[in-house]
């Protein structure tokens, strides 16, 4: 794994106007890093998360793309950037009047010179590799809240992205699948050489398939701490780090 930094945040503040909601945030992210913003409920993690996409600009401190800092960016490359994102939202966000085949498909039409045969060959692929194979006439309606998530993914993934944002991905799903939907992130991953930014409160997913995490915290408005999650729960110097990990804090954390 190389050791220069994929994303470097730097003295980061994060919020809405006047608002500060997080500030001080320093953490790196590292190429195919399974990377998890984790903390109790209203801390900011969807709000990190805006930050990051280009939905919202730091009133401080700044965000890296291997040294390209979107928001200072012209519009090439920011173009070039978010067409190297994929990005899917907590409900899936599919276009209900389009079939799971046209909603993968809108990206590849957007920014690609593909021709309709190979851009319905890539929408068959990108709906197999996330175990939708024969899906692709039905409309989100008519599909289940897991592969309705799986949709999700497979639009995200259509342009094969570097880099993939979640958040809550496994909301609402049973425990089975929040487990396949956990392997298929990794799976994924590994197909396309990405890197993997989650929001999450899923304890069994940042444990399994984590590599590296930030923890936020509402209180003190800024992270407690960053590392590997597996580490962290046994080694974090933060006691609530600790106990959110190991779930003993919970009700304390997340109020
Ligand atoms: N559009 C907005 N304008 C102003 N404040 C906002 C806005 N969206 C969120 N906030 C505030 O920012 C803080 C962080 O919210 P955020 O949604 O980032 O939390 P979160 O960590 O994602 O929580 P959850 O785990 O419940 O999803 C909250 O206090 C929230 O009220
Ligand atoms: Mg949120």
């Amino acid at each position: 794994m190389s050791t220069t930094p994929f994303i470097s945040v730097r003295d980061l503040s994060i919020g809405y106007g006047d608002r500060v909601v997080q500030q001080g945030l320093n953490f790196d992210i590292h190429k195919n890093d399974i990377f998890f913003v984790i903390g109790g409920s209203g801390c900011g993690k969807t709000t990190l998360l805006k930050h990051m996409i280009g939905l919202i600009a730091p009133s401080k401190g700044e965000i890296l793309y291997e040294g390209v800092n979107y928001y200072d960016s012209d519009d090439e490359t920011q173009l070039t950037l978010l067409q190297n994102w994929g990005i899917t939202y907590q409900s899936g966000a599919l276009f209900s009047s389009m079939t799971l085949a046209e909603n993968v498909a809108l990206p590849l039409q957007l920014y690609t010179d593909l021709s309709e045969k190979q851009i319905a060959e890539t929408v068959a692929y990108k709906l197999a590799l996330v175990g939708l194979a024969g899906y692709e006439t039905f409309y989100p309606a008519e599909v289940s809240g897991g592969m309705h998530k799986r949709a999700g993914l497979a639009r995200a993934i259509a342009l094969d992205p570097e880099l993939l944002f979640f958040d809550e991905p496994s909301a609402g799903l049973d425990p089975i699948s929040s487990l396949r939907l956990d392997q298929l992130i990794v799976q994924i991953c590994k197909a396309l050489d990405s890197t993997v930014i989650i929001v999450s409160h899923e304890l069994p997913s940042i444990l399994s398939i984590g590599t590296n995490c930030v923890f936020l915290d509402a209180q003190a408005k800024t992270m407690l701490d960053a590392g590997d999650p597996k580490h962290l729960l046994h080694h974090s110097p933060q006691e609530k780090v600790r106990q959110f990990l190991s779930r003993a804090g919970t009700a304390e954390t997340e109020r």
